[in-house]
């Protein structure tokens, strides 16, 4: 009786803060309750505004601000500056994360820094798209988002999801940074490519959504980017701002259309992108750059509150892409657009600043960004009201994810369960499926294509492009190792090199077979000497099809491999056999990085069948507006 009369005056106390939060009230009353409102009245000004900002420390140095290295624990520096600002988030990146159990560690390391002075528990996000975008060092990486789009098994999308969202649930990330809803329809398109799942509105719409379901299963809060859209861009907004000049109509009935889909079905988050609409909101503002420009829609209100809010009818939470992006800052300055931003209705801003030590001038960012969103206020600008609504949007969201509840005990058997979990085989083995799924045949001949078959006197040329060229080599002989096909191989990197005598024509005449990978991201000034790489032009393209000449010119049979944007593939038409796999990234200490490479090599040597189908159009090299190869196309045999 005793008992039961003390739970029912809590569990009437608890009701009774929800209604009306009691002067009394602290804020550990407020946490314990979750009730939003108790922890907004309880919240200065300042914790409101640094509520809204996700800072990273991928890098730090300690001490001094002298050279920097990766954060996988934590510091007290860090600790003490995670105290100090009271921040609402934290992002991690592939530094920070190399190791399940470290992960695991600093992640709790990180919430219980925070929780010295901020009783609000963090959220912890992270950019796990699954493909060419991963960052947990010993997490299953996924063939990316266009490899599970070349599979047309909509599964495969959902277990995506369930797969990232169970690896990060162990780990204590909360959020994760995906999945793309972007539509892949420009071919010139340097920063999103494989990372969408194709050029096609319905597909990109249905297979973001059960993305983002599946992550949602798994209790971690998924976000739809980069809204409006950054599939029709030909620049990359870490370093130009795009601008994507589409009619209204038509964005309505393409771009919106995977973000539509998503919020229709729950989704919690959506990212911004830094890209001007000017269909969408043609206001111009000054740039600091010079000049009057068309706002981005990062910065803008039309299409944050009007459209995404309003329109759409989005109740959710808005995050700001990497508010450090050369896009915003070059134009508008750091603490510039963030003010601007929260005008807009932008919750979250990712990054707003990056100081590396504690003396780093760019930690008083902070304080500006602080300083002027409340002068902002002071201005009406911006008012409490829109503070508040944000802030509560937020805390919201935590609440529904059990954020609020954060409980960091239990730290051993977590790691356990972590290590079972992060990279399992049984989530390698549906990682393996897909990929082999994905394999997209574009031209085969019939007698001497796939399969590959070996003899006694077979020896395979292998020429690939990588930035760490071995990678994507040991990739291939790691594969054939496991498939128990003992073959020389003749292995050649030939990053930044044109074909000659020496370079890919040697190999070639000492073999009897060329095992080739192509690899273009359109205009990667790392890749190609700053020089905008179209498929006409550039070593990244006329290695391989000088190539592919000169193996037919011997006769000896070359099997081509795209392994990234598949738009490479319309070049290869003299390719013994050519096959996309969209994905690059090879064998790396003692992991297989991505497992696109090892499916091609089993397409290839006839140990698994051909079933991809292009997820988008592939255009004709010679007249970009005549498709070659159609969304839907691919071989089969
Ligand atoms: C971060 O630190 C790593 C070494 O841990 C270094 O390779 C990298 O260049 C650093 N990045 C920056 C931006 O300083
Ligand atoms: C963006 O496109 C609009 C509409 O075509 C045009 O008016 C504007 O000048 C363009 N802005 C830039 C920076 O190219
Ligand atoms: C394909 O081979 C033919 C015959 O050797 C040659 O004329 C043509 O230029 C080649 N096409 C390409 C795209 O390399």
């Amino acid at each position: 009786m005793k008992i039961s009369g003390i739970i029912s005056v809590t569990v009437s106390l608890l009701a009774a803060s929800i209604a009306q939060t009691p002067d009394d009230y602290v804020m550990d009353d407020c946490i314990k309750c979750q009730s939003v409102k108790c922890i907004l009245s309880k919240m200065t000004v300042e914790e409101k505004i640094t509520q809204k900002m996700i800072p990273e420390f991928r890098n730090w140095s300690v001490g001094s601000c002298g050279a920097t290295s990766g954060v996988t624990v934590m510091n007290s520096e860090i600790a003490s500056y995670l105290a100090k600002y009271k921040f609402g988030g934290v992002i991690l990146f592939a530094p920070n994360t190399p190791q399940t159990q470290q992960t695991l560690v600093l992640v709790d390391d990180i919430q219980q820094a925070n929780l010295q002075t901020n009783k609000i528990p963090l959220l912890v996000t992270i950019d796990q798209e699954g493909g060419a975008v991963t960052r947990l060092g010993q997490g299953t990486m996924l063939p990316g988002s266009m490899a599970v789009g070349a599979t047309r098994n909509p599964n495969y999308a959902s277990q995506c999801g369930q797969i990232i969202g169970e690896e990060l649930s162990a780990l204590g990330i909360n959020a994760n940074n995906a999945p793309d809803a972007d539509i892949n329809t420009n071919p010139l398109n340097p920063v999103i490519n494989v990372r969408s799942f194709g050029s096609d509105t319905s597909l990109v719409a249905e297979y973001a959504t059960l993305y983002y379901k599946g992550l949602a299963s798994k209790n971690v809060i998924a976000t739809a980017k980069h809204f409006p859209g950054h599939g029709d861009t030909t620049a990359d907004s870490h370093f130009f701002l795009p601008n994507v000049t589409s009619s209204k109509d038509y964005v309505y009935s393409h771009e919106l259309v995977p973000f539509q889909t998503a919020i229709d079905n729950g989704i919690d988050m959506i990212m911004t992108a830094h890209i001007q609409y000017p269909a969408l909101d043609s206001t111009t503002i000054p740039s600091k750059a010079g000049g009057d420009i068309i706002v981005p829609a990062t910065l803008s209100k039309v299409i944050l509150n009007d459209i995404l809010r309003g329109e759409m009818g989005f109740q959710g939470v808005v995050i700001s892409d990497a508010m450090n992006m050369d896009a915003i800052v070059t134009n508008f300055g750091q603490v510039d657009s963030v003010r601007l931003s929260f005008q807009a209705s932008l919750d979250f801003s990712l990054m707003p600043s990056i100081p590396t030590c504690l003396a780093d001038p760019l930690m008083s960012v902070f304080d500006q960004i602080i300083a002027g969103v409340k002068q902002d206020i002071a201005d009406g600008t911006y008012t409490m009201e829109e503070l508040d609504a944000s802030v509560t949007r937020i805390l919201n969201l935590k609440k529904k994810y059990g954020i609020l509840a954060y409980d960091g005990s239990n730290q051993a058997a977590r790691i356990t369960n972590a290590l079972s979990v992060v990279g399992s085989a049984d989530h390698k083995a549906i990682e393996t499926q897909m990929a082999n799924d994905a394999i997209t045949l574009i031209n085969n001949d019939p007698v001497r294509g796939i399969p590959l078959n070996i003899d006694a006197n077979t020896k395979i040329a292998i020429l690939m492009p990588e930035v760490a060229p071995e990678k994507q080599i040991l990739a291939i002989t790691q594969t054939l190792s496991e498939l128990g096909i003992n073959v020389p191989v003749i292995p050649f990197s030939y990053l930044n090199t044109q074909f000659s005598a020496t370079a890919g024509q040697a190999q070639i005449d000492q073999a009897t077979h060329v095992i080739l990978g192509s690899q273009i991201i359109v205009n990667s000034p790392e890749l190609d000497g700053g020089v905008i790489n179209t498929v006409s032009n550039g070593w990244a393209t006329t290695f391989p099809l000088n190539a592919i000449n000169y193996a037919n010119s011997k006769n000896k049979p070359i099997f081509t491999i795209s392994l990234r944007s598949p738009y490479d593939v319309a070049n290869f038409v003299n390719s013994t056999a050519t096959l996309a796999a969209y994905g690059y990234k090879g064998y790396d200490a003692g992991v297989m990085m991505e497992p696109n490479i090892p499916a091609a090599i089993r397409v290839i040597f006839g140990n698994v069948k051909p079933v991809g189908k292009l997820p988008v159009d592939i255009y004709s090299p010679i007249d970009p507006t005549t498709i070659m190869y159609p969304y839907g196309y691919g071989l089969t045999i």
